[in-house]
């Protein structure tokens, strides 16, 4: 699979070239697991200094790790634990400037520094979560959180014509 690795300098144009170089590649597949698996790898190809970003699925009473780049994590995570249990149980992103200054939060790689995590919705339902780790403390501000939600709602609009 051949994506252009471009190098944008302002983020709002990077996230778009992003979602741009998502939307083909989910257009051409209909499976779950092959779709989450090749949008977490151009992530991890196209947005500078992140060290983990992937997916966990919300199997109605837990979260559960699904296709990711990185590091192994932590394989289940409950509503209410860590950002991203705070995410389920407020059914918003989570945005995370210093992870080492938030009292709720799971390590699942020494190296992160910050966090940004964002609902994926299917059909108005929490269907999962697009979870990204920086090891650059500060990282994520307001331009990722506003430039990467099209990409976890291009995702769930792409779960929701796959029929899952
Ligand atoms: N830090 C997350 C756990 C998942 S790892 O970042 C991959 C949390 O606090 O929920």
């Amino acid at each position: 699979m051949d994506i252009a690795v471009r190098h944008f300098e302002k983020k709002p144009e990077r996230c778009a070239y992003a979602l741009s170089q998502i939307e083909k590649l989910l257009n051409e597949e209909t499976d779950l697991t092959a779709g989450l698996a090749n949008a977490s790898a151009v992530l991890k190809l196209l947005l500078p200094d992140l060290n983990w970003v992937g997916f966990y699925m919300w199997r109605g009473d837990v979260l559960v790790l699904g296709s990711f780049q990185g590091k192994p994590a932590v394989s289940r995570i409950a509503p209410g634990a860590g950002v991203c249990g705070t995410a389920v149980v407020t059914g918003e992103a989570q945005l995370v400037p210093d992870v080492h200054k938030h009292c709720n939060h799971i390590a699942c790689d020494l190296a992160s520094a910050s966090e940004l995590v964002l609902p994926i919705r299917v059909n108005g339902e929490l269907f999962a979560l697009l979870d990204m780790d920086s090891p650059v403390t500060n990282h994520f501000d307001e331009e990722d959180l506003t430039g990467l939600t099209p990409v976890a709602d291009a995702i769930g609009r792409w779960i929701s014509q796959i029929g899952e």
